[in-house]
């Protein structure tokens, strides 16, 4: 038998790039490709980029560059391009870096192995009519792991004025109760104990239930709590504006959604967020937050913010700085403004770079004090642990808190996909440490 052709896929991004990757991995083991870690083995070298920043997007260029003497020493090394820079891109890729044989966008890469056989076209970025999920094979879970994520909702209808999504993603689709109950299904019986729900707008997802009628996400979460086996629920990256009553009562009420709150603001000036088209004021947004914390008092909460996007004071960034305070993270990602392409905000007249930059390194200090407050308060508390894999010191093995942290325990009794209590005994960077109850 002839040997299997080897994949080297590397995915940058966001988790539904992870998504994605998986299951283009498994489109192309349907023609007798299977992954490699090792890219020097490689048949087929797969990117899937990410187009949200400069930085982000410049990466494949830079490892394009790295690729050129593989390329040269086996020309039938095929090398695709996927993802949001392919979809942003398109024909550009090829013309910049001939030696990229395949561009195939996020919504059309169930073409993928046909196209790599040379049944397709070279760069394929439609959005088209049909849906890529019912030509993909089944979600078989390839990482083994007892975490999986799962798309219920793709693209984005919100224009924030900094962001690429809505014209990557394209417009938000919502897939269909049955195709994601039987997925979440699939994942549990090969061994799957908890789910992420990913949309870049995953709260604005809605569908017909049974009987025909309207669900909305509080009401599916509630239906995959259902599974019998599946132990954790949660989902990412949620708008303020999509809160629902019904999903806020869901955290308070379902046991398998775990206390854990991704809730991007970008933002605490008024200004600045009527500037982002982002729909509502920072008292809006504390508001909801009471709301949900009356809910779930333990839930953690976590956020995006932008530093120095276009016409943002020193009180504007104040502001941000306050609703911070208000707030009080468990953790949240900060970003330099960068001006992309094609959206409204990309020809308005950015802040300083120093400027952006000094704001950038207070609000993360800010978000690191309040990190670090966040797990040093966990010491001596006990919490419900899902295993994943061992950790660097023998003996050891790393799993998630319910809220989401990295806890270390030193155990030789333990196997992924265990769910065990354990009491939090220290508190490091970025994850905790602790010993089975
Ligand atoms: N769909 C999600 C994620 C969007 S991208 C959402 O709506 O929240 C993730 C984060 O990247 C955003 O929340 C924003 O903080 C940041 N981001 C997006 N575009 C950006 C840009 N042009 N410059 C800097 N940060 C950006
Ligand atoms: Fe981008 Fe805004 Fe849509 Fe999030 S809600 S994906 S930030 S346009
Ligand atoms: Fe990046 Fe596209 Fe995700 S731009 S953040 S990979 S949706």
């Amino acid at each position: 038998m002839a040997e299997p052709k080897k994949l080297f896929i590397k995915t940058y991004g966001c988790q539904m790039n992870v998504y994605d990757s998986s299951r283009m991995a498994e489109a192309m083991g349907e023609d007798g490709y299977v992954l490699t870690e090792n890219q020097a083995e490689a048949d087929m070298v797969l990117l899937n980029t990410c187009h949200i920043r400069e930085k982000a997007a410049e990466k494949l260029y830079s490892d394009l560059g790295r690729l050129k003497p593989f390329k040269a020493e086996k020309p039938d090394l095929k090398i695709a391009v996927a993802g949001c820079v392919a979809q942003a891109e398109g024909e550009e890729i090829v013309n910049r870096m001939p030696l990229v044989d395949l561009v195939v966008g996020p919504q059309s890469y169930h073409h993928l192995p046909a196209m790599a056989r040379g049944e397709g076209p070279r760069v394929l970025t439609e959005f088209p009519a049909e849906d890529k999920f019912d030509h993909l094979p089944q979600n078989r879970a390839t990482r083994r792991a007892p975490t999986a994520f799962l798309t219920v909702q793709e693209g984005c209808d919100k224009f924030c004025a900094f962001c690429v999504v809505p014209y990557t993603r394209g417009a938000e689709v919502s897939r269909p109760v049955d195709r994601i109950l039987k997925e979440a299904r699939d994942l549990v019986a090969r061994g799957v104990r908890e789910i992420t729900l990913l949309g870049q707008n995953v709260n604005g997802w809605h569908g017909l239930g049974d009987s025909g009628r309207e669900w909305h996400f509080g009401r599916l979460i509630r239906a995959i709590a259902e599974i019998d086996g599946l132990d954790r629920i949660r989902y990412t990256t949620s708008h303020p504006n999509d809160m629902t009553d019904d999903l806020i009562e869901a955290h308070g009420a379902e046991p398998k959604l775990m206390p854990y709150l991704h809730l991007p603001v970008q933002s605490g000036s008024d200004r600045i967020l009527k500037a982002m088209n982002r729909r509502h004021t920072a008292v809006d947004y504390l508001r909801l937050i009471e709301r949900i914390r009356a809910a779930r008092p333990d839930i953690l909460l976590t956020s995006d913010f932008i530093a120095g996007f276009p016409g943002e004071t020193d009180q504007d960034h104040a502001d941000t700085l306050k609703l911070i305070e208000d707030v009080g993270y468990g953790t949240a990602f900060s970003f330099k403004y960068s001006p992309r392409p094609g959206t409204p905000a990309a020809g308005r007249e950015c802040v300083p770079d120093a400027v952006a930059d000094a704001r950038l390194q207070e609000m993360q200090a800010l978000l690191n004090r309040q990190q670090k407050a966040t797990q040093d308060g966990m010491i001596g508390q006990r919490v419900n642990v899902l295993f994943e894999k061992s950790g660097r010191e023998a003996g050891q093995m790393i799993g998630k808190s319910d809220y989401l942290h990295s806890v270390f325990v030193a155990a030789s009794d333990i196997q992924a996909g265990d769910l065990r209590e354990v009491e939090i005994t220290h508190s490091a960077t970025n994850s905790l440490g602790g010993r089975l109850i």
